[in-house]
């Protein structure tokens, strides 16, 4: 298993391109399902899930086919096995977002159920009961969701709690059922909004995408779109936190600013200088020690649970004191422990941490346990005294793409050990 050496200690200067959104392509790719021609996509970052997204579509008889800059076209015209096999499933959860466009489109659909995770047990009941809903049968039979539909009808759904893949499955379902579907208590994330664009751009009628209600008028059929994803928030708010980590000065281009108000906001807490334009960000540290700041996790648009762990990693080197609350996942502390190793202050109670800002952390052996935990032990180790060895780097690959070449790119010591 690959691992990441790194040694900290080198304020981060310099510029990087961010990627394509993660979280906006795989939705994206599972809704070129319901296409009847080929999609085109621009954008699209070079990731594990997005490989595993083309595998489970390959899988069912769809063509994915890389093209030069960066490109994907896909073409499920062909889709023949609706199956998502056990063996995908397990490696990726957003696997479940073929439930709904293939049932909407082939009338059948077998999706192995996602167990736990690290991070939570994330039950998908919230995306059973609206297909259900929609008028599907579903049987969870051999470990399978098993949902069958001859059409899905519009209908009005009002979701328990807000689920970000749940609102995607039903959405897509929505587009090709019969009359007017109303989704209420939706998520209102970013890669919702791409999401909907997408699905309008091949032909929906989807409304409301960014608030809490979107209204879906079924359509006949839709047709394949050249489309270019949204930059990945995320990662721009990874970067921007490394800079101000290392007391250093980075300029993010390809970026869009709107999508993470609620970052930038808590970066200028902590004492960050911010130029933001409409596609480019740059953080100035003046090479000063980052303030504490403590936040709440919740749903879009308050404070993402995946900054979560950057923040942590933030705030134990930071002056003072910062209590942080995670309302999303109910496991997602798994950094707390790691960081602990190199040397932060920190109070467990229940889903809260009480952060004690150290001076400086020191390198250690660590162990990343999933994509966003790695991302914090990745930024604890830039600003860390000495050498860091993260183990299991391979949770990283997921969902930052070329993370070593562009930490090079701002002056950061960083390989790869096999
Ligand atoms: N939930 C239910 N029942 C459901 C669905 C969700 O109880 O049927 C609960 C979950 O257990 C969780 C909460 O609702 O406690 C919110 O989960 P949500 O469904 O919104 O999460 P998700 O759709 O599975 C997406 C992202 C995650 C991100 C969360 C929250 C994708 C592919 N994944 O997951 O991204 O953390 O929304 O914003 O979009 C990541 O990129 O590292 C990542 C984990």
């Amino acid at each position: 298993m690959d691992k990441l050496r790194i040694v900290g200690g080198t304020p981060l200067r310099g510029k990087v391109r961010i990627s394509g959104a993660k979280n906006a392509v795989l939705p994206i790719l599972a809704a070129s399902l319901l296409a009847d021609t080929e999609v085109s996509l621009q954008r699209v970052p070079q990731l594990k899930d997005v490989s595993t997204m083309m595998s489970l579509l390959s899988s069912m008889g769809g063509k994915v086919t890389l093209t030069d800059g960066g490109g994907l076209e896909i073409d499920t015209s062909s889709v023949m096995l609706p199956v998502a096999e056990y063996d995908l499933v397990k490696t990726m959860r957003a696997s479940i977002l073929v439930l709904g466009p293939l049932l909407a489109k082939v009338g059948e659909v077998k999706v192995s159920l996602p167990g736990g995770c690290a991070i939570g047990a994330r039950p998908v009941n919230l995306h059973v009961d609206g297909l259900k809903a929609l008028g599907a049968e579903v049987h969870i039979e051999n470990g399978y969701i098993h949902a069958t539909a001859r059409k899905l009808r519009g209908a009005h759904i009002l979701l328990d709690s807000i689920t970000v893949t749940g609102t995607q499955n039903l959405m897509m379902a929505a587009t090709l059922a019969e009359g007017k579907t109303v989704l209420e208590n939706v998520a209102r994330e970013p890669e919702v909004v791409d999401l909907a664009n997408f699905l309008n751009a091949m032909g929906a009628k989807v409304s409301g995408a960014g608030s809490t209600t979107i209204t879906i008028e079924g359509v006949r059929s839709l047709q394949g779109v050249r489309y270019r994803v949204i930059p990945d928030r995320i990662e721009t708010g990874t970067y921007l936190v490394a800079a101000a980590m290392t007391g250093g000065h980075v300029e993010l281009i390809d970026t869009d600013p709107l999508l993470l108000e609620s970052v930038l906001l808590k970066l200028e807490e902590a004492g960050a200088k911010l130029q933001i334009e409409e596609s480019r960000i740059v953080l100035d540290m003046e090479g000063r020690r980052p303030k504490a700041v403590s936040f709440t996790t919740a749903p879009h648009p308050a404070f993402p649970t995946d900054m979560q762990a950057q923040f942590m990693a933030m705030n134990a080197i930071a002056d003072g004191i910062g209590v942080i609350s995670e309302t999303i996942f109910e496991n997602r502390f798994m950094h707390v422990p790691e960081l602990q190793r190199m040397g932060a202050e920190f109070q467990m109670e229940g889903h809260t941490v009480v952060v004690q800002g150290v001076e400086g952390l020191t390198g250690a052996r660590v162990m990343a346990t999933d994509l966003r935990a790695s991302a914090g032990l990745v930024l604890a180790a830039l600003a860390a005294k000495g050498e860091t060895i993260i183990d299991r780097i391979y949770h990283i690959d997921r969902g930052y793409e070329a993370i070593e070449e562009k930490l090079m790119q701002l002056g950061a010591e960083i390989e790869r050990l096999p």
